[in-house]
């Protein structure tokens, strides 16, 4: 005798073809409706939902029986199909019901705190809270589905290109660079720390060094940073490294697989190769280094024009080494009244503007609070540099280059969402390529590596390493899909002089390099491939498959801002005698 019945079918899967088949469900009960001499409940597992209908016509007991099932109550039930008297188009199962004849309840369930509802509008940190409730939902069944296919996917083609998946440790030297790194006390080495990898880099480039050529992994990374939509402490990279390859070897590769994973999962057509801009490109006509091509709105510049004008606001920007940029939102004039155009100089404050200049474009002229700073010809300039005409609206933004470049980037985008100018199901992949190698820190008053300090600078710009790192570009690429970081990577400097000047050129003497890097420069002693690699973030690749805006509606138990997970409540507390065998003590126990 079994406990549990062994079930036939799935309840999405049952269909007319099925009238007369007597099945063996089993389920959650997802809703129930008592219409006298008739029980109908929607029975749930993951495939979907089947009507099942109790009544006394069948046998009186299991009618009454049938009276104590409540929402979420796990049962088996044994009953044959019957075609419906009352269709319901929306479901697929809606053209049949299950007449039960026998039914066990399996374990019975408490009122649960949220719907299991698709669209129901609850509190995240409900949802959050009773997760495994959550995931219940169709829609996060599908969502788990989508990521599990994703993965299938592409361990099946970098397996097919020659790649092996290899694991790398997760309890590792804590890295100096980058993020803040997760950090874990040795209980055999007092005082001493392990760090959770923010990436499987160094390692993933020693197994180069390995001759193993080719490598992949689907891998944990952790990264203690502050979070936003699309980011988490913990979060799963695609990874992959390769030996003799050049950059346009890794894009092609890269093409290839979102090609065929795009088809493959989503049923999409992705046209490759992909478009490419280089960092310098980007930044001008988008003020970003991964803009959404989905729409226009590109940065024009018009310093030119505007520079002998009477307005002290464009002409200081310009003195002072900064810049005018505008981007013209066509047919924008009649969307954006004065108090809209007020909310959104209200928005770019948060990245230093310290104001938006507009012209409305009409048939009868342009009207504009600086339109009495230029005359007729200036006015026409601007409008031809902007390509503008009847019924377009204007944004000037007057400043340094990176407040520049934040505002309108910023506002590109938030205009074209609230125009609903943004195609959740069209998949514009760009490659940002050439970024800079370095990045100066005002704060600290010195460089820091963009990407990592093994990426390798572009031939050409080897001499400026020491002279002018600051315009030194790197052989990096980014791979950006609607305006999100898709992945980076970079090919790798394997060359040990040429690292040398590297950590020269990042202020970092010989014994902070052995400190941080020894034992990768130890392993490049003994004959190093020429190397490079990408990493692509799993979960937004994944969010962006399903049009999600939020990667922890991809990630099956996410963090909250505070880092914290809310079902299982860690970060915990820990005992004394923990901390003692570690070695730790609190700061509170020592005032
Ligand atoms: P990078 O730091 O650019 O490169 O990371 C690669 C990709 O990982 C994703 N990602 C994240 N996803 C979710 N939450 C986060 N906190 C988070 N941080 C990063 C992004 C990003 O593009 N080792 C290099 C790769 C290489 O050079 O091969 C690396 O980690 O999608
Ligand atoms: P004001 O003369 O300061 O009232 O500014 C006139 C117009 O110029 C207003 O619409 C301001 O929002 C705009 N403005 C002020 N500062 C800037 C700036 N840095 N860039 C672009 N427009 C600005």
């Amino acid at each position: 005798m079994r406990n549990v019945w062994k079930r036939t079918d799935m309840c999405g899967n049952l269909r007319m073809s099925d009238t007369g088949k007597e099945v063996v469900l089993n389920g959650w009960i997802s809703k129930k409706r008592n219409l006298g001499g008739l029980i109908f409940c929607d029975l749930r597992d993951k495939s979907g939902i089947a009507q099942i209908v109790f009544t006394d016509k069948v046998k009186k007991e299991i009618f009454e029986a049938a009276d104590e099932l409540k929402s979420e109550y796990v049962i088996g039930a044994k009953g044959k199909v019957v075609e419906r008297e009352s269709k319901n188009k929306e479901l697929p199962t809606g053209d049949i019901e299950v007449i039960v004849e026998e039914f066990k309840i399996y374990s019975a369930s408490e009122t649960p705190p949220i719907y299991i509802k698709d669209d129901d509008n609850v509190d995240e940190n409900l949802r959050l809270k009773y997760r495994y409730l959550d995931l219940r939902k169709s829609k996060m069944q599908k969502n788990m589905e989508t990521r599990h296919k994703v993965a299938i996917c592409a361990r099946n083609f970098f397996d097919q290109e020659g790649f092996i998946e290899v694991e790398t440790p997760t309890l590792i030297k804590p890295t100096p660079e980058g993020a803040r790194d997760y950090l874990i006390p040795s209980r055999v080495n007092h005082g001493r720390f392990y760090a959770l990898p923010q990436s499987p880099q160094m390692f993933k480039q020693i197994l180069m060094v390995s001759g193993l050529d080719r490598y992949y992994q689907i891998a944990r990374c952790y990264r203690d940073e502050d979070l936003r939509a699309d980011r988490q402490p913990e979060f799963t990279q695609i990874d992959m490294e390769l030996s003799f390859v050049e950059p346009d070897d890794i894009i092609e590769i890269q093409e290839r697989f979102l090609q065929k994973l795009f088809k493959e999962v989503l049923g999409a057509d992705v046209q490759i190769p992909f478009a490419r801009l280089t960092y310098d490109e980007a930044m001008e006509r988008y003020g970003s280094d991964k803009p959404d091509t989905r729409f226009g709105f590109e940065l024009k510049e018009l310093g030119d024009i505007v520079a002998g004008c009477g307005f002290k606001v464009f002409t200081g920007a310009i003195e002072s080494g900064g810049m005018v940029k505008a981007i013209n939102i066509n047919g924008g004039a009649d969307k954006f009244s004065r108090k809209d155009i007020d909310k959104l100089q209200e928005k770019i404050k948060s990245y230093g503007a310290k104001g938006l200049a507009w012209l409305k474009v009409s048939d009868d002229g342009v009207s504009s609070p600086i339109a009495k700073f230029f005359d007729d010809g200036k006015i026409n300039e601007i409008l031809g540099r902007m390509e503008a005409s009847a019924g377009d609206l204007i944004l000037i933004v007057a400043d340094s280059a990176k407040v520049v470049y934040d505002s309108l980037g910023f506002l590109r985008r938030d205009i074209a969402s609230t125009l609903s100018l943004l195609d959740d199901a069209q998949f514009n992949f760009l490659w940002v390529t050439d970024f800079p190698l370095f990045e100066y820190s005002e704060e600290d008053g010195r460089y820091y590596a963009m990407h990592h300090p093994f990426t390798a600078p572009r031939d050409e710009d080897i001499e400026k390493l020491e002279t002018a790192p600051g315009e030194v570009k790197a052989k990096a690429y980014d791979i950006v899909l609607n305006g999100v970081e898709l992945g980076g990577g970079s090919i790798r400097i394997h060359d040990r002089e040429l690292q040398q000047k590297m950590f020269k050129s990042l202020g970092l003497s010989e014994e902070e390099v052995n400190e941080k890097f020894g034992f990768m420069l130890e392993a490049f002693k003994y004959g190093t491939p020429p190397h490079g690699g990408l990493a692509y973030g799993l979960d937004r690749l994944v969010m962006l498959m399903l049009g999600e805006s939020s990667i922890r509606e991809v990630i099956a138990f996410p963090k909250n801002q505070n880092a914290q997970c809310l079902m299982s409540e860690a970060p915990g507390e820990i005992e004394q005698e923990q901390l003692d065998e570690l070695a730790i003590s609190k700061i509170a126990d020592q005032e």
